[in-house]
């Protein structure tokens, strides 16, 4: 079913049979994969039996104690929750990120809804079903920014870390899971598994939708490096413009700042789809037109196993074109 959506392309979003590259990757543990159909991976919590050629999987579902560099306290964990990671289904790293994910659910563990905190100083909360996937709209998180961060969003690249789910392994996430704080402990590049420059990936922050022509604001925050403007084109206003002349930033935290700065707005509460699973309920979501992030805490023998399936897309997704540009610019 996956294929439909891209005739050509065969192997997993992360590639065959090495997910995450290595072992050090950080999505190692979250990921089981099917023996006879290696694109699909069982991903879950609790011990699962006798499933697809895997005699006895222990699933464990992601937990932001693990992830994020605060944690909601141990008296309050199962009440309270976290986004755990907002991501795009790809390796950032040679393969082009999947046009479309599949999340089918076998067996979904009821349980009390949980309060979702943000922790950012906002106050923000949002009430969630237990292990919810919540999405947002990149369309949304584009269309909201204002005037001058349009501007910047449609003239801008990120190049990400090579091989980053290692580059971050090390490192901790924001309490809101968007993206990582700077404290320097990022793998340095020559501790990575061996990478050519060729395969970074270097993708415009926007992807145009080839089906409405709109902008999605499509950036992995965990995996981005460093930021590469444009200048603005000829003709267009200079008043209030970021980087008129253009830029080239290196500099992890203010590439941080940035990022985050542009896409906060859009996981808003009230801009938050939660999925409220059933069992056999079939997600197809646009990878290229949403973030996703695992939320949840649940206890160890609360039993849950999902399949999921992405495929490495026949080619990288298209930026905004030069009548975008000139619009938003
Ligand atoms: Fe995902």
């Amino acid at each position: 079913m996956r294929q439909a959506f891209d005739p050509t392309s065969e192997s997993y979003g992360h590639g065959n049979n090495k997910t995450g590259e290595t072992k050090r990757s950080i999505l190692h543990p979250d990921l089981k994969t099917i023996p006879r159909q290696p694109q699909v991976q069982l991903i879950g919590n609790g011990i699962v039996y006798d499933h697809e050629g895997l005699a006895e999987a222990k699933l464990k579902h992601p937990h932001h104690r693990t992830f994020h560099k605060t944690v909601v306290p141990q008296e309050d964990d199962l009440a309270y929750t976290r986004f755990y990671r907002w991501h795009i289904d790809a390796a950032l790293y040679d393969l082009a990120p999947p046009k479309v994910t599949t999340l089918y659910s076998l067996t979904v563990p009821r349980g009390e809804s949980q309060t979702l905190r943000y922790d950012d100083g906002t106050g923000d909360e949002l009430k969630v079903p237990l292990g919810t996937t919540a999405f947002v709209s990149g369309a949304t998180m584009f269309d909201i920014l204002p005037k001058e961060l349009k501007s910047l969003a449609v003239r801008s690249k990120v190049k990400y870390a090579p091989h980053p789910y290692v580059w971050m392994a090390p490192a901790h996430a924001m309490s809101t899971g968007l993206g990582i704080e700077t404290e320097g402990l990022e793998l340095p590049l020559e501790e990575l598994p061996p990478w050519e420059e060729e395969k970074i990936k270097v993708f415009p922050i926007c992807w145009k939708n080839p089906v409405t022509g709109n902008l999605h604001f499509q950036v992995h925050p965990c995996g981005v490096q460093e930021l590469i403007v444009d200048p603005l084109p000829a003709g267009a206003d200079r008043e209030g413009a970021l980087y008129p002349d253009g830029a080239h930033l290196k500099d992890l935290k203010e590439v941080r700042d940035i990022i985050y700065k542009m896409q906060r707005p859009a996981i808003a509460p009230e801009l938050v789809y939660p999925h409220d699973w059933d069992e056999k309920d079939l997600v197809l979501f646009h990878n290229r037109g949403v973030l996703h992030s695992v939320v949840g805490a649940f206890a160890p023998d609360q039993v849950r196993a999902f399949h999921q399936c992405n495929l490495a897309a026949s080619s990288d997704p298209v930026g905004p074109s030069e009548e975008d540009v000139a619009k938003y610019a």
